[in-house]
């Protein structure tokens, strides 16, 4: 007997950043006025990510490369580190991705690699508390995920341990 599961995301798509809540538009325009920070000679693809915690906290994180190439840092596990670091106990509401490529302009969203959702996912096992996502290239459509699970559909988690 077989049967079929599906397995969905939903993503609410905004033309423009005004569409946002007007404390998601400050997060996301906080990240991109972050992106000069981001360190990448290698790739030259620059991403930055603005989170905003249950106190009201903004904190900002970017790319951090390495000649020694598999020791990149990506932006989003930055911010997140740094948040447990400085706020430990304090749930994560939303989390902003912007990126820039120098050698190709990226005109659509940019959704954070495996390790990143994993992570963001572990976040939110951690506080039982959703993190919505926000997505925007350097131009064009912003992506708005409700949660880290959307975007890795059966994660594993420490339920399993
Ligand atoms: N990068 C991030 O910062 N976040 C991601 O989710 C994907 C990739 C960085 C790592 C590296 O510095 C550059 O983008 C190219 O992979």
């Amino acid at each position: 007997m077989e049967r079929e599961i599906k397995l969905y995301a939903v993503v609410k798509v905004y033309d423009e950043p005004e569409g946002l809540p007007s404390d998601e538009q400050i997060l996301l325009q906080t990240a991109k006025n972050n992106l000069p920070n981001a360190y990448a000679p290698y790739s030259g693809f620059q991403v930055s990510a603005a989170i905003l915690l249950e106190n009201g906290a903004i904190l900002v994180g970017t790319n951090h490369e390495n000649a020694a190439y598999p020791m990149c840092l990506c932006a989003e596990r930055v911010v997140l580190g740094a948040a447990h670091a400085q706020f430990p106990g304090i749930p994560i509401k939303t989390i902003a991705i912007t990126v820039q490529n120098e050698r190709n302009p990226v005109n659509q969203p940019a959704a954070p690699c495996g390790a990143c959702r994993q992570v963001i996912c572990e976040t939110e096992h951690r506080y039982q508390q959703s993190i919505a996502i926000i997505l925007q290239g350097e131009t064009g459509e912003i992506y708005k995920f409700q949660s880290g699970k959307d975007l890795l559909p059966l994660a594993f988690d420490g339920n399993f341990l």
